[in-house]
């Protein structure tokens, strides 16, 4: 039995219209195929050139929370990432942070670019010097250090400084320490009224402080004569109070 094809003497194999046809069709998708891979590896190097960008955004960032805060002066603005990535940029922009001086505290944002990939950033604030405690800032601001030391704060020891780190360690038992108020009281009393508890007698010459007294400051609530220019406000004597209370045993 012979192919039914070959039957019918009119249609001997595919006709010339049919066989175009297909090779349109084998055409098409041979290069819907072709495609997919070009893609796909496009994809992949756009991929790779995106991880490279958060990368060499992540060291800059590194780089600029590690440094100095006075090196952050003269570093250049832009740049790029030497001969081996020429076409990864990198700028550094400045601006204020919040009411601080340029010297004191700054945003810094970090931009790194690729002309294909686009841009991302990255925002720090760097600062000169870590904040200070309210509690240390009002500690500052009355010149307690003039006539104590505080190690444990890095403020210097001295003959005739008392230290404000070992209240209680030596000298008369304070009154907390006989069961009367608490170290904060006592804090606090120091101040209202400092010739009030004598917590190093005049026993000892060799301890030079015990002849000092301690300047009188108006605190606010306890005397009518205080002025809020000069005396230390309520919120400025808890601040100090907790403070110097977190250095000692209550
Ligand atoms: C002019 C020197 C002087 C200044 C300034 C000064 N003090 Fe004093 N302070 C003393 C002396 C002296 C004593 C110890 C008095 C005694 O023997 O009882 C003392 C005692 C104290 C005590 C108790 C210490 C203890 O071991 O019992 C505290 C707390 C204290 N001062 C806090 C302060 C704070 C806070 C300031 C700043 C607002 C300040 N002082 C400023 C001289 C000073």
């Amino acid at each position: 039995v012979r192919h039914r094809y070959f039957t019918n003497p009119a249609q001997k194999g595919l006709s010339m219209l049919e066989m175009m046809f297909a090779m349109v069709v084998l055409f098409l998708v041979g290069a819907f195929v072709m495609n997919m891979f070009v893609t796909g590896s496009h994809q992949l190097v756009r991929a790779g050139k995106k991880e490279k960008i958060s990368g060499f955004l992540r060291a800059k960032t590194s780089e600029l929370r590690l440094l100095e805060y006075a090196q952050l002066d003269p570093l250049s603005a832009t740049g790029n990432f030497g001969p081996a990535d020429p076409d990864y940029l990198y700028r550094i922009d400045y601006s204020a942070f919040e009411s601080y001086a340029l010297s004191e505290a700054r945003v810094v944002e970090v931009t790194v670019s690729h002309p294909e990939i686009g841009e991302i950033k990255n925002r720090l604030v760097r600062s000169a010097v870590p904040p200070l405690s309210p509690g240390q800032a009002a500690f500052n601001k009355f010149g307690c250090a003039s006539c104590h030391s505080l190690t444990s704060a890095g403020y210097a020891a001295g003959p005739t400084l008392v230290p404000l780190d070992q209240i209680g360690v030596s000298g008369n038992p304070r009154p907390y320490q006989s069961g009367s108020g608490t170290l904060e009281d006592y804090i606090n009393n120091s101040l209202t009224d400092p010739g009030g508890f004598d917590a190093y007698p005049d026993v000892t010459p060799a301890v030079g402080f015990s002849n000092l007294v301690m300047t009188y400051i108006p605190v606010e609530g306890s005397d009518p004569a205080y002025d809020p220019a000069t005396g230390v406000s309520s919120q400025e004597m808890s601040d100090l109070t907790e403070w110097i209370a977190g250095f000692n045993t209550p």
